[in-house]
């Protein structure tokens, strides 16, 4: 019966729109967005299984949007009571995706659940396909987006150096071209900015909406939005000992980049832990966007995000 079952599983899977993935291998157009196909049952298996406590707080994002330092930032602010000092503290031998993993790499098998609460999980998948139990529950997601230029070159560099998919790694314009598709790992981009955003519209206590840009320009004063969100405002005293300060420096780019745990080793069994790091720079994109690609991909944030409110200065 269970073997039937997978057939069936494998045989709608074959059904559905494909396409080839960036850096993993085959994408499919399942509910509405392009999912990794090494992924399908598992976001299948999250939407189903997955039973969301009030406290749970759950990190969201597009791939390449700064997912990895929302991690390490979050992780940090709530468990600063457990991990005061900040020379001996988990960030320092753990991999921020360690710390807080993937709910679709959990039912992958390639983690484990945390153990720790406030459990703290991150996802990619979009809001509208996020597990039944979250929407119905009082957990907190707070959610991190990036101009669609620079995610596009961080997620460039990213997927061409993941040697999952057997053919050769796509060519700028064919990946600039699918991009401005919404063909990318867990895309159209549009499309998962936008459920997130609408969420926090309507819900600002349930979904914080972060930029990345934002936590670049100011983070000490994102931490405190961040934490305050989550219900761990810190304390005038904390404010007084510098803890946001050493939070930001802890989590910093720097700093992370050059630990010995984010320079080698693999984390969900394949990805390079160093690969995470790259230049987190704003305007990266510049560097590499001809004219053309600029104008074609401003024309398209203006038409997608048009009328929601969400911009993003580039
Ligand atoms: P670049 O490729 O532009 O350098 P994600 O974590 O969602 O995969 O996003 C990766 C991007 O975030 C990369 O951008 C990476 O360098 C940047 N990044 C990783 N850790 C960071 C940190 N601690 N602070 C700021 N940016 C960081």
């Amino acid at each position: 019966m269970e073997g039937q079952q997978a057939n069936e599983e494998d045989k709608f899977i074959l059904s559905l729109p494909r396409e080839r993935g960036w850096g993993i291998p085959d994408l499919y157009l399942f509910q509405e967005f392009w999912c990794p196909s090494i992924l399908i049952k598992e976001v299948n298996l999250f939407q189903k299984d997955f039973e969301a406590k009030d406290s749970d707080i759950i990190v969201a994002s597009f791939p390449k949007s700064g997912t990895t330092w929302l991690k390490a930032l979050t992780f940090a602010i709530v468990n600063r009571q457990c991990f005061s000092s900040f020379e001996n503290h988990p960030l320092l031998s753990s991999n921020p995706h360690e710390l807080v993993p993937a709910v679709e790499f959990i039912y992958r098998g390639d983690v484990q659940f945390p153990t720790i609460e406030p459990r703290l999980f991150g996802t990619h998948t979009p809001f509208p396909s996020l597990s039944k139990s979250i929407m119905e529950s009082n957990c907190k997601i707070i959610y991190i987006s990036r101009n669609p230029f620079d995610t596009f070159v961080s997620a460039m560099s990213f997927f061409g150096k993941i040697k999952l998919e057997p053919l050769s790694t796509l060519k700028m314009e064919e990946a600039f071209e699918m991009y401005c598709n919404g063909i990318i790992e867990f895309g159209p981009w549009w499309s998962h900015m936008l459920g997130f955003w609408k969420e926090s519209i309507a819900k600002p206590n349930r979904v914080l909406f972060l930029k990345y840009e934002d936590l670049k320009e100011d983070a000490n004063f994102q931490v405190k939005k961040i934490a305050e969100f989550l219900g761990f405002p810190f304390t005038q005293e904390e404010e007084n000992n510098n803890v946001i300060e050493s939070i930001v420096k802890l989590c910093s780019f720097e700093k992370m980049k050059n630990l010995e745990v984010n320079k080698s080793g693999i984390i969900y069994q394949f990805l390079e832990k160093k690969y995470f790091f790259r230049k987190a720079e704003m305007r990266d994109w510049e560097n590499y966007f001809s004219p053309f690609m600029r104008e074609k991909l401003s024309k398209i944030i203006e038409e997608k995000l048009d009328g929601s409110g969400l911009s993003f200065m580039i």
